[in-house]
């Protein structure tokens, strides 16, 4: 029996477990009440509450503008959504970076207004103290290495990183770091395949991947991407399960098409 199945609500003690037992662990964003139902009911392991709400909700082009309170906003309504998995809120720009007891009452206040269970920041050593801090108060923390979108104006591209022996080696010590600091996980975005295995292979905690190839722990994926919501933004690592662009714009056709034919609402459909 797979300790997916055997434990009710999953935490990080069962991510732990599932990555001792070499059982895969799924995540997937989502930032409203209604998907987060869906998604949990359908058995996903781990939601995250991204910040790619400020992309795929509020359209902004970076992550940098969305703010803590509308990060909270969305994570009030998928915790509401929600049963079983273990729910992941991320500390948007601005609300960690200038000191440590900034980003402890951040995380105190989207652990008190959200009902989440845990928390995400990107970075490595420079994070490192304020990830100690947070979880010595008791909070869940996830890291976050790699291609890290808050960060996007310093490297100026979204390509793959870590490709260079300097970076690599940056990024497996921030891996272990991070680790140390006590984080429960880390997600590694656009990494080579061949370095997220070597990372994973060398913690305790899972690494969950994003572009990372398969030896990760875990895989993520933005659900407007793998739902097909967005259909421009096409990576190799996206794999797209829907259409959703092309379903959702052929419902809405015929139903301008029934209203305006006079079709919608018909005799059943009225009172
Ligand atoms: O905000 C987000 O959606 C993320 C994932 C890409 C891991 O951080």
């Amino acid at each position: 029996m797979s300790v997916h199945k055997e434990i009710k609500k999953v935490t990080t003690n069962t991510l732990q477990k599932m990555k001792a037992a070499g059982e895969k662990i799924s995540m997937i964003t989502a930032y409203d009440f209604s998907f987060a139902k869906l998604f949990d009911s359908a058995g996903i392991d781990i939601i995250l509450v991204g910040d790619s709400a400020s992309n795929v909700m509020a359209g902004h082009e970076t992550t940098l503008p969305i703010t803590l309170d509308q990060m909270i906003y969305h994570a009030q309504s998928v915790v509401r959504g929600i049963d079983r998995c273990l729910v992941v809120v991320d500390m948007p720009f601005g609300s960690y970076q200038s000191n440590t007891e900034i980003a402890l009452a951040s995380a105190i206040k989207i652990m008190k207004e959200t009902g989440g269970h845990s928390i995400k920041l990107e970075g490595g050593e420079e994070v490192v103290d304020s990830v100690k801090k947070i979880v010595s108060a008791g909070i869940p923390v996830m890291g976050h290495l790699g291609l890290t979108p808050q960060s996007i104006y310093k490297f100026g591209t979204y390509t793959v990183r870590a490709k260079e022996v300097d970076e690599a080696a940056k990024l497996k010590k921030d891996a272990l770091l991070l680790e140390e600091a006590g984080a429960f996980a880390i997600v590694l975005e656009k990494i080579p395949a061949s370095l997220a295995k070597e990372v994973s292979e060398s913690l305790h905690i899972p690494t969950i991947g994003i572009g990372a190839g398969g030896y990760c722990d875990g895989q993520v994926l933005v659900m407007h991407d793998m739902l097909g919501i967005n259909t421009e933004f096409k990576p190799r690592f996206l794999r797209q399960y829907l259409n959703m662009h092309e379903q959702v714009t052929g419902a809405v056709k015929q139903y301008i098409s029934d209203v305006k034919s006079k079709d919608f609402p018909n005799e059943q459909e009225q009172y």
